[in-house]
C-alpha cells in the first residue's frame, strides 16, 4: 500500500537529498563513479562516427593507411569504453554498498535503543526487513538506478546532437519515431511498477508464511496440519506466480515493439539515405546510413532500458522513505539523569505508582511497597495481575503515569539509564539466550568477565555439573533461542548471566513451566544464593522461595491486597491464606 501511494507521489527531491548526503564520506568513489558515466557516454558516440569514415574516406578511396589507422582507433575507443565500464560499474556498486553499509549500521543502532513501547506496537518481521532488503533496494539506486539513468540521458544527448551535426534529415528521421518509443516506454514503466508492488508484496507473503509454518513447527506436526499449510503455500505461489507473469508479459511485449520500432528505423533511415543517393548524391551518404543505423541504436537502447531503471530508482526511493521514517523516529527512554548508580545500597520504594501500558487500561492502581536493603521481597498474585509489570518499570523498560520509583531515595528516572541497568539484574520470566556459547550467553560480551569468573561463578550457584555434562561444556553453542536446552536449563544460564554480573539488586521473574525435582532443587539453591546479601525482589510460583522471602506482597488486578510475612499472611486467613492452601494441597496429593 505504502508503495503504491508513494509511486504515485512526484519524485521526493528531499528524500533523495538525504540519501545522497550518506555519499559524503566517499567523495573520491563517487566522482569516479561520475566520470566513468560520462566517458562511457563519449566512447560510445565515438565508434559509429568512426566507421563512417571509415566507409566514406578509407573503403571508398582504397585509402589502405588510413582503414589501418581507424581500425587502431577503434580498438583503443573500443578499449577504452569497456575499461570505464569496468570501473564505473565496480564504483557505482562500491559507492551503493557503502552507503548502504553506513544507513544499516546507523539504522540498527537507532533501533535498538527504542523504548519497549515501540517494540510492543511494531512487528520485527517488519523491522528486519527494513534493515535488510529495504537496504538492498536502496543500494540499487546508486548501482543501477540513478547514475545510470544519468549517464544514460546523457548519451542520449550526445547522440542526438551528434546526429543533428552530421545529417540533420536523417536525424529528425529518426527523432520521428522517438515519441512512439518514448509513449512505449512510458507505458511500460507504468506497468511494470504496478506490476513491482504487487510481486513484492507477494514475495513478502512467501517470506512471511513459510518463516511462520517454520517457527511453529511443533504445532504444524502436533496438530497435523502439513498438508492444510502446504495447499494453503501452494495458494500463495500462485499468487505469485501471476504476479510475476505479469512482469514478464509486459516486459515481452515492450521489448517486441521497441525491437520492432528499431527496425522500423533502420528501414526509414535505409531507405531515404537510398533515395537521396539514387538522386545523385556523392558517396559520402553511404557512411551516413551506417553511421545513423549505429547511432539509432545508441539511441534507442537505453531508452528500452530506462524504463527498468526508473522502476529500481523508484522502489529504492520507496524503501528510502521507509527506513529514514525510522531513522527520524525519536522513541527513546529519556536518559536525562545525572545520578551515578555505581554504590546503590538497594532501598526500593513504590509510592502510589500508576501504570498503563495504552492508555485503555490501567494495569498497575496505586502499588506502594518499601524494600529494605539487602532484603528478598516475593511477588504473588494471579496471572495478569501486573507481576512482571512491576520489573519493567524498576528497569524502566516504561515510565509511569503517576506516582513514584525510588532507589535509595533517588528517583529512578534521575539516574543514569546505562548505570541503573547494570546495578539491577533480571531474570525475565521467557529466557532468551542467543545462538552462541554458553560462556557468551553468561558474560554477553563483556569482556570483563573471565571464564574463570563464570565457572566459579557456576561452582557458587551449583550449576557448574549441569553446564559440564553439555556436550563441549561451557563452549557449547546454543542454537537459536536455545531451543536445544529445556526451560529449567535455560533459566539456571540465565540465573548464571544475572550472578556474574554482580548487581546490587537482582530481579527473578520465574517461570510458570515446571521443572523436575532435580531442577527445582537446583534452582532453589542457585536462588538462594544469588539472592544472599542483595535486596531482591522475586516473582515466585513456588512455595519454597516465597516461605524464605523476608516480605510478601499479593498483588491482585493492579493492587497490593496483602502485604507480610509468611505466618503473619497465612494468619490473616485472607488471598495468600486460600493460595498456600490450594498449592500445598496439591503438593500433598503429589506426594500421594
Ligand atoms: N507490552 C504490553 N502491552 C500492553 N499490555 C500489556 C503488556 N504487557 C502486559 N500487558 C498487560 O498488563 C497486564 C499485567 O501483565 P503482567 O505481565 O504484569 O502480568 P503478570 O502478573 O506478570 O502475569 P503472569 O503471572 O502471567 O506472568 C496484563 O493484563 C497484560 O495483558
Ligand atoms: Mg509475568
Amino acid at each position: 500500500m505504502q508503495a503504491d501511494k508513494t509511486a504515485k507521489n512526484k519524485f521526493d527531491f528531499k528524500l533523495f537529498g538525504k540519501i545522497f548526503s550518506y555519499t559524503r564520506p566517499y567523495r573520491g568513489i563517487f566522482f569516479i563513479s561520475v566520470v566513468s558515466a560520462l566517458l562511457i557516454s563519449g566512447f560510445a558516440v565515438l565508434t559509429p562516427s568512426l566507421v563512417g569514415r571509415l566507409i566514406d574516406e578509407a573503403i571508398t578511396n582504397q585509402n589502405a593507411a588510413l582503414l589501418f589507422s581507424l581500425i587502431i582507433t577503434m580498438s583503443l575507443v573500443l578499449f577504452g569504453e569497456v575499461f570505464f565500464q569496468l570501473l564505473f560499474t565496480y564504483t557505482a556498486n562500491l559507492l551503493g554498498e557503502s552507503v548502504i553499509q553506513d544507513v544499516r549500521v546507523k539504522l540498527v543502532s537507532k533501533m535498538i535503543r527504542f523504548r519497549m513501547a515501540y517494540f510492543d506496537k511494531s512487528s520485527i518481521g517488519v523491522l528486519v526487513t527494513r534493515a535488510v532488503s529495504d537496504m538492498q533496494k536502496i543500494g540499487e539506486i546508486f548501482s543501477q538506478g540513478f547514475f545510470m539513468i544519468v549517464a544514460d540521458v546523457l548519451k542520449m544527448l550526445v547522440v542526438a546532437t551528434v546526429m543533428l551535426v552530421l545529417n540533420y534529415r536523417l536525424a529528425l528521421l529518426v527523432f520521428a519515431i522517438l515519441p512512439m518509443i518514448l509513449y512505449a516506454t512510458r507505458w511500460f514503466q507504468k506497468s511494470m511498477k504496478v506490476a513491482f508492488v504487487e510481486v513484492r508484496s507477494q514475495i513478502a507473503a512467501l517470506n512471511s508464511f513459510a518463516q511462520e509454518r517454520l517457527a511453529g513447527i511443533k504445532i504444524v506436526q502436533l496438530f497435523h496440519r502439513e498438508s492444510v499449510e502446504a495447499e494453503a503455500f501452494r495458494e500463495i505461489n500462485k499468487k505469485h506466480q501471476d504476479a510475476w507473469l505479469k512482469t514478464v508479459w509486459y516486459n515481452s511485449i515492450f521489448f517486441a515493439v521497441a525491437e520492432l520500432l528499431s527496425s522500423i528505423t533502420v528501414g526509414l533511415i535505409v531507405w531515404y539515405g537510398g533515395v537521396q543517393n539514387v538522386g545523385g548524391v556523392t558517396a559520402e551518404g553511404y557512411g551516413d546510413i551506417f553511421t545513423f543505423i549505429l547511432l539509432s541504436s545508441l539511441l534507442f537502447r537505453p531508452l528500452r532500458h530506462i524504463a527498468d531503471k526508473f522502476n529500481v530508482l523508484q522502489m529504492g526511493m520507496v524503501a528510502a522513505g521507509r527506513v529514514f521514517a525510522i531513522l527520524e523516529t525519536q522513541d527513546h527512554i529519556e536518559d536525562k539523569g545525572a545520578h551515578e548508580a555505581e554504590d546503590i545500597q538497594g532501598v526500593i520504594d513504590f509510592e502510589e505508582v500508576q501504570f498503563s501500558y495504552d492508555t485503555k487500561k490501567q494495569v498497575l492502581k496505586g502499588v506502594s511497597f518499601h524494600v529494605e536493603k539487602g532484603s528478598c521481597i516475593a511477588i504473588v498474585g494471579s496471572t495478569g495481575a501486573g507481576k512482571s509489570t512491576i520489573i519493567n518499570l524498576l528497569n524502566r523498560f516504561y515510565d509511569i503515569n503517576e506516582g513514584s520509583i525510588k532507589i535509595d531515595g533517588v528517583d529512578v528516572r534521575d539516574y543514569a539509564l546505562k548505570g541503573l541497568r547494570t546495578q539491577i539484574a533480571v531474570v525475565l520470566q521467557d529466557v532468551f539466550l542467543f545462538a552462541d556459547t554458553i560462556a557468551n550467553n553468561i558474560s554477553l560480551g563483556n569482556e570483563k568477565v573471565t571464564r574463570e569468573q563464570i565457572v566459579a561463578a557456576a561452582k557458587e550457584i551449583g550449576v557448574h555439573e549441569f553446564i559440564e555434562q553439555l556436550p563441549g561444556g561451557y563452549d557449547y553453542t546454543v542454537t537459536e533461542r536455545g531451543s536445544t536446552l529445556s526451560s529449567g536449563q535455560r533459566q539456571l544460564i540465565a540465573f548464571l548471566r544475572a550472578y556474574v554480573s554482580n548487581p546490587s539488586i537482582l530481579v527473578l521473574d520465574e517461570a510458570t513451566s515446571s521443572v523436575d525435582t532435580y531442577a527445582e532443587q537446583m534452582i532453589q539453591r542457585a536462588t538462594e544464593r544469588i539472592t544472599e546479601g542483595r535486596t531482591s525482589i522475586i516473582i515466585a510460583h513456588r512455595l519454597a522461595t516465597v516461605q524464605k522471602a523476608d516480605r510478601i506482597i499479593v498483588l491482585d488486578q493492579g493492587r497490593v491486597i496483602e502485604e507480610g510475612t509468611h505466618d503473619e499472611l497465612l494468619k490473616q486467613k485472607g488471598a495468600y491464606n486460600e493460595l498456600y492452601k490450594a498449592q500445598f494441597l496439591e503438593e500433598v496429593d503429589q506426594a500421594v
